[in-house]
Order: structure tokens, then C-alpha cells, then sequence
């Protein structure tokens, strides 16, 4: 008989920094007890984050499959281990949340399931639909979770040029679906206030900031430019923390414009769009000296 002793309190994320809302989106999983669900959006729009601070707000135990191609049913499930002349059996990720749910509420996050290969979403459905089980053929087992207990939520990369394995009909169709865009266009104010708290920026040089990245955005969004991809909410924390550092030490004219060169362009872009987002930021950021003092 295999014993079992896990600390699940160990597994409650600790996350310093703030989630900032788009729409309702932490409200509707509040509302569902154990529920299903699929955040879609762009790369770095905070869908990781949204999972995580969840978890953390509700202080539930999280269990995060990471969706890979070299992804092994064996690391969802578990396998055999040699220890010392023994051989013990190791519970994979999804093994662990199942037998966690017996117990208490917990978060399975999925991140980037659309990485994962068929064989393994296939065993994620049968812990994702009415069954919320995993079978352990090797040890002619079967964990049963409690489904009020488990939220399931997986991520998936919506945009940008990259490769996406097919979801399985069955697997996409048990989500719920909570579409992100990229904080700024969808709650300008937000993301304004992000940048000042994080970064310690003024409110005009987040404004600016923002006002830039989301001209971008919206370019990417198009579909009609040689720019694919938006700015994450990501580079722009770090070009706003970029423009602090340039500025405090004297580099370059436009510590703006120097700080969107790093954090930016050569961060995402390739060939044409780097031209076109180098027009975008020149056209907003292009400030006069004395303005700039005003505003960093
Ligand atoms: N709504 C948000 N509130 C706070 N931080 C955010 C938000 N969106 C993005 N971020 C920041 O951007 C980073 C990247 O987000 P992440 O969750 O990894 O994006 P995704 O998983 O969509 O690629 C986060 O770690 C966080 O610092
Ligand atoms: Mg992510």
C-alpha cells in the first residue's frame, strides 16, 4: 500500500504583486464552484497571472501542468522511481491535484494547453469531464477527485506566429471561455496604474506609455500590418523601469525613446515591424527636452 502524505498548504502561492481586472474575470470564478475554464489571449496579456492570483486570493493549493510537447502522460499521472534497492511510485502533477480535490478546494492550472500532444489532453479530459478521475494502469489504480473541489483552469496563446497543436474537440468544448486582450485596451486606467505602482513612474510618463503601446496594439489587431504581435503588458514594465534607470544615468537624449529600443523593438520585433513600431514610438514619444523632464 502506497503511502501518501502530502503538505498541500505548501503548495498556496504567495504572489506580492497586484492582478488588475479587465473585466469580471476573477468574479466568474468566484461564482462557480470547481469550475471549467479556458483563458484565451494574446502572449503576455496576464493569463498566467490571472490563474495564479486566483489561487493565491482564495489561498487554494495550486497544481500547474506546464503544456509542452515533450510533455509525458507519465508527468501528468506518475511514474515508478528507483530509491536506494526500492522501487516507490512518484505521483505525476495531475494525480497530485485529484487526490488534493478529496480533500479541499484546489486550482489545476493548464498553462498553454495548447501545447500539449493529444495523448496527454486526452488524459486531461477524463479528469476534466464528469468522470474527474486519473487512471494509474501501472498500479491498477483509479483516483477519483471531488469535481466541486477542482477548478480547472488551462491558458491558451491566442495571436502572434507560433506553433499550436489542435485541441481536441472534447477537451475544448468542456471550458468555459474568458477571453483576455491586453490590460490597456480594455481598461486603459488599469494599466496606467500598474505602471505606477510597479515601476514608480509618473502618471504622465504611464500614460504615455500606455497610449503608445495600445496605438501598437491596435495596429497588430488590424490584421492588415506587417506588425503580428501587440506590446505586452510585460515589456512594458520593463520599459518603463528601463526609462528610469537610462534617465537617472545620464544615457542617450531621449532616455524614452532608448529605453523602447531595448524593452521593445529588439525584445519582439523582427524585419519590417521593427520600422513601423519605431514610427509609432517616435510619432508619440518624440518629446521636446524640457517636456521630458516634466514627465519622467
Ligand atoms: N492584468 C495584469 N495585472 C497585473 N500584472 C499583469 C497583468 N497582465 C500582465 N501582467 C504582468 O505581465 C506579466 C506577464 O503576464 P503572464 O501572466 O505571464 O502573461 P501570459 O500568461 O498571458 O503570457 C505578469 O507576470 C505580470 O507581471
Ligand atoms: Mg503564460
Amino acid at each position: 500500500m502506497l503511502e501518501r502524505n502530502y503538505e498541500w498548504d505548501a503548495r498556496i502561492p504567495r504572489i506580492n504583486d497586484v492582478y488588475y481586472e479587465q473585466g469580471n474575470e476573477l468574479k466568474k470564478f468566484k461564482s462557480v464552484k470547481g469550475g471549467r475554464w479556458r483563458i484565451e489571449g494574446p502572449t503576455g496579456c496576464g493569463k498566467t497571472m490571472l490563474a495564479e492570483f486566483f489561487a493565491a486570493k482564495r489561498k487554494l493549493p495550486l497544481f500547474t501542468i506546464q503544456g509542452r510537447y515533450t510533455l509525458n502522460p507519465a508527468d501528468l499521472i506518475g511514474r515508478p522511481t528507483i530509491a536506494g534497492n526500492d522501487i516507490i511510485w512518484i505521483d505525476g502533477t495531475l494525480t497530485k491535484a485529484l487526490l488534493c480535490s478529496q480533500e479541499r478546494e484546489c486550482v489545476l492550472l493548464v498553462d498553454e494547453i495548447n501545447r500539449m500532444e493529444p495523448r496527454s489532453q486526452a488524459i486531461l479530459l477524463e479528469a476534466a469531464d464528469y468522470r474527474c478521475q486519473v487512471t494509474i494502469e501501472a498500479r491498477d489504480e483509479v483516483i477519483r477527485g471531488i469535481p466541486e473541489n477542482l477548478y480547472i483552469i488551462s491558458t491558451l496563446n491566442r495571436g502572434g506566429a507560433y506553433f499550436v497543436n489542435r485541441l481536441d474537440a472534447a477537451v475544448e468544448g468542456r471550458f468555459s471561455v474568458i477571453i483576455l486582450d491586453y490590460l490597456g485596451l480594455k481598461n486603459r486606467e488599469a494599466e496606467v496604474e500598474l505602471l505606477i505602482e510597479r515601476c514608480g513612474i509618473k502618471y504622465e510618463l504611464a500614460s504615455l506609455l500606455v497610449e503608445t503601446a495600445n496605438k501598437v496594439r491596435v495596429d497588430a489587431k488590424s490584421g492588415k500590418s506587417v506588425v503580428t504581435i501587440g506590446i505586452p503588458t510585460r515589456n512594458l514594465i520593463n520599459w518603463a523601469n528601463l526609462v528610469l534607470s537610462y534617465s537617472k544615468h545620464g544615457i542617450g537624449e531621449n532616455p524614452v525613446i532608448d529605453a523602447a529600443k531595448d524593452a521593445v523593438i529588439d525584445a519582439l520585433y523582427e524585419g519590417q515591424a521593427r520600422t513601423t513600431v519605431m514610427q509609432i514610438i517616435l510619432g508619440m514619444c518624440d518629446l521636446p527636452r524640457n517636456e521630458l523632464i516634466q514627465i519622467i
